[in-house]
């Protein structure tokens, strides 16, 4: 059994028959050494009484926000508190409610509050799960980086047959110990991560430059963030907030964007060059605008730095992760780049079908370690892409530690 001891587990009970399996998943966490605080949505309390979990975890047992002798704002001490949020079993109604930020009980309210990862394991009827509405909501908390541990298909309390059916307590157990190591994983790391587009400047008004928005760059240091990594974002211009415990560096040009890689490259664990930097740029950037009555101008390009070779040379044992965004050939083309600049890992991108690519929330994409690699481009979303990469990299920093 693993040792959870010092985590901080709080488990989010809510009104499904399989809330009487949720008492043995918190008797499987404390076992391990969780400190396990438990909130009961009024629902969840006619499944099963708070009294059992008082037993099982020694803790009292949350059930409102507004007589909590402990605190006045229960919410926010229970969420700040907590390493990890479990909620199990998570009706259609927590979910859908989670989705649409809504915050009308202590649990839910709670789980507006949040700071630390929260794992979903839903328990329904099928008609339920399988409703478009609670489809999309799973879709959107997905996005936002919430993990599920998915239903089982089986016989359901309500008699029926299939899909709904609560993931077994140790599964769900195994799902809390990989999340927590997971929220440690990049600790005393520092992940360098570049974003966005890159601006090449004519004149002072007019550049050139591509749709890249920065979402995956962004992702991927927020996700990096979550993990305890100390994350530097170097970011070209776009319309993204910084993610939370992040240190952003703004830039504008892919001359820029070299300077700022190369400045935070000592000591950096990993670089992940996200960015869509230019390929080429002008020859000259005129001082002053370029008149429109002088005719149209003729400008000659020439390539831009090519940051992650350049960068190869000087790496010391910093991981390199490049991207390929491919239309034709997308996983050849990747291992091409792979072996051709010396990478540790590279995604491959395709960014010409729909759903993908600049802007989207969801990705084709594989990510590559060696030329020898069988994989396959999978449809997914950015957060769970950003998830991907991250975990490679942790694997290959465990191994080179
Ligand atoms: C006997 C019974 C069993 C139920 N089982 C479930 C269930 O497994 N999953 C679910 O989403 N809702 C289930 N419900 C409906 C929820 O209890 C109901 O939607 C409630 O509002 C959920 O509240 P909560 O999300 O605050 O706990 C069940 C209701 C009853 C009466």
């Amino acid at each position: 059994m693993s040792d959870l001891a010092g985590k901080k587990v709080l488990l989010g009970v809510c009104g499904g028959i399989s809330a009487y399996k949720v008492a043995e998943l918190a008797r499987l966490l404390v076992k391990a050494g969780a400190d396990v605080k438990v909130m009961m949505t009024e629902s969840g309390q006619k499944f099963v009484t708070p009294l059992t979990f008082r037993t099982l975890t020694g803790n009292p047992v949350a059930t409102t926000l507004w007589s909590d002798p402990g605190s006045p704002f229960p919410h926010i001490s229970m969420s700040d508190e907590a390493d990890l949020i479990v909620v199990a079993p998570a009706t259609a109604n927590i979910i859908a409610k989670m989705a649409g930020g809504v915050a009308d009980d202590l649990l839910s309210t709670t789980l507006l509050a949040v700071k630390s990862p929260v794992l979903v394991a839903p328990a329904m009827n099928t008609r339920m799960y399988l409703h478009p509405a609670t489809r999309d909501n799973m879709r959107t908390l997905r996005q936002r980086g919430v993990v599920f541990v998915e239903p089982g298909d089986g016989s359901l309390a309500c008699g029926d047959d299939g899909l709904g059916r609560m993931a077994e307590p140790s599964q769900i157990f195994e799902a809390v110990t990989r999340e927590l190591e997971r929220s440690r994983a990049l600790e005393g790391r520092t992940v360098v991560i570049t974003a966005g587009p890159t601006r090449e400047h004519l004149d002072p008004v007019r550049f050139i430059s591509n749709p890249s928005t920065g979402k995956m760059g962004h992702t991927l240091a927020d996700r990096a963030a979550k993990r305890a990594a100390d994350v530097v974002l170097i970011s070209g211009p776009t319309e993204l907030d910084c993610p939370a415990g992040v240190t952003l560096v703004r830039v504008v040009s892919a001359d820029d964007m070299s300077k700022a890689v190369k400045e935070n490259l000592p000591g950096a664990d990993v670089l992940v060059m996200a960015a869509a930097v230019a390929d080429f740029k002008p020859a000259a950037v005129s001082p002053t605008k370029i008149k429109k009555t002088d005719g149209i101008p003729e400008i000659d390009f020439v390539p831009a730095e090519d940051i992650l070779k350049s960068v190869s040379k000087s790496r010391g044992n910093c991981l390199l992760v490049g991207f390929a965004a491919e239309t034709d050939n997308v996983i050849l083309n990747a291992k091409a780049k792979l072996v051709a600049k010396k990478l540790d890992l590279i995604v491959a991108n395709q960014v010409d079908s729909p759903g993908t690519g600049f802007g989207t929330d969801t990705d084709l994409a594989a990510v590559i370690a060696s030329e020898s690699d069988d994989v396959r481009l999978s449809m997914i979303s950015k957060v769970e892409l950003a998830d991907w990469i991250l975990d490679r990299i942790s694997d290959l920093l465990s191994v080179s530690r």
